[in-house]
């Protein structure tokens, strides 16, 4: 079913990484082309009610897996959920752990990110329709989000770590152990291909925004386990898709009425950019 863009609303918006397509067990209620100023999303935006709240769902790859990582319109993505009113997002991502602690199967909480992509368009404030404006992005994650991100793990007895430092790579290949080793001799704990713009462009609009990682494998093996595989990251993340879902539903299901954003960016900005005439 397609609706009228416009009408639709949610204060709740979900981007889901590899694996996460679709919303089982949510009632969906219509699919949105959303038109933006920037082209278009990764896919149609998924409205449905889950845990009793209306949510809007993006696949970050499309629905069949179809983007890949540095070709993800990220600010169509996050822009489409702004204009439907999306107060806070909530992403998940298969990630690589580097270091003792994040092993496969391990859930994390993200609340550092180390940005290493290139080429990637990662403001909306880029000095041409919007003006210049500079975030602030010591904490880049959510604090209200991710403390309920992580009480939904501890209730469901999932084995998760409270924080974890995101090195973010471009993709689409893997790293050598070169590069791994000095990632976490920078302080990264797990590696990611698609955490970044994601968080700076969701508090460039004022919407909260937290990640739930899952991690799919040691990357290059520092555990004496084989060095990651895309065959061995989607195996592990499709296993674990039962427990992401929950996650996330008992998570929404937590974000109370009176959750607000942080204001990081200037109101006015943000209007301006919400104003901007849609690329059709
Ligand atoms: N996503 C899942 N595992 C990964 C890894 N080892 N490196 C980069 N991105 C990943």
């Amino acid at each position: 079913e397609t609706s009228t863009p416009g009408r639709a609303h949610a204060r709740i918006g979900i981007i889901g990484g590899s694996g996460t397509y679709r919303l089982p067990g949510a009632a969906i209620k219509a699919s949105h082309t959303v038109e933006t100023p920037y082209g278009p999303t990764s896919a149609p935006v998924t409205l449905a009610e889950l845990a009793g709240r209306d949510v809007a769902f993006l696949p970050r790859h499309g629905t069949g897996h179809s983007v890949p990582p540095q070709k993800i319109n990220y600010r169509a993505n996050l822009w489409a959920l702004k204009s439907l009113g999306v107060e806070a997002v909530l992403s998940s991502s298969a990630v690589g752990g580097l270091r003792v602690g994040y092993g496969p199967e391990t859930f994390v909480v993200t609340d550092q990110l180390i940005d290493r992509t290139w080429g990637r368009t990662d403001t909306f404030f880029d000095g041409t329709t919007a003006g210049v404006r500079h975030l602030p992005a010591s904490e880049p994650f959510c604090p209200v989000l991710r403390t309920l991100l992580a009480a939904a793990l501890a209730d469901r007895h999932l084995p998760y770590v409270a924080q974890g430092t995101v090195v973010v790579v471009n993709g689409p290949r893997f790293s050598t152990k070169a590069e791994s080793a000095w990632y976490v001799s920078g302080g990264a704990d797990i590696i990611s291909m698609t955490q970044y713009p994601e968080p700076v462009l969701a508090a460039e609009l004022n919407m909260g925004f937290a990640n739930l990682a899952f991690v799919t494998d040691s990357d290059t093996g520092h555990d004496g386990s084989e060095p990651v595989t895309a065959e061995a990251v989607f195996a592990r993340i499709k296993h674990a898709q039962p427990n992401i879902l929950a996650v996330l539903e008992a998570t929404i299901a937590a974000i109370g009425d009176d959750y607000a954003p942080r204001p990081l960016m200037d109101p006015a900005a943000v209007t301006g950019i919400m104003a901007l005439p849609v690329s059709g």
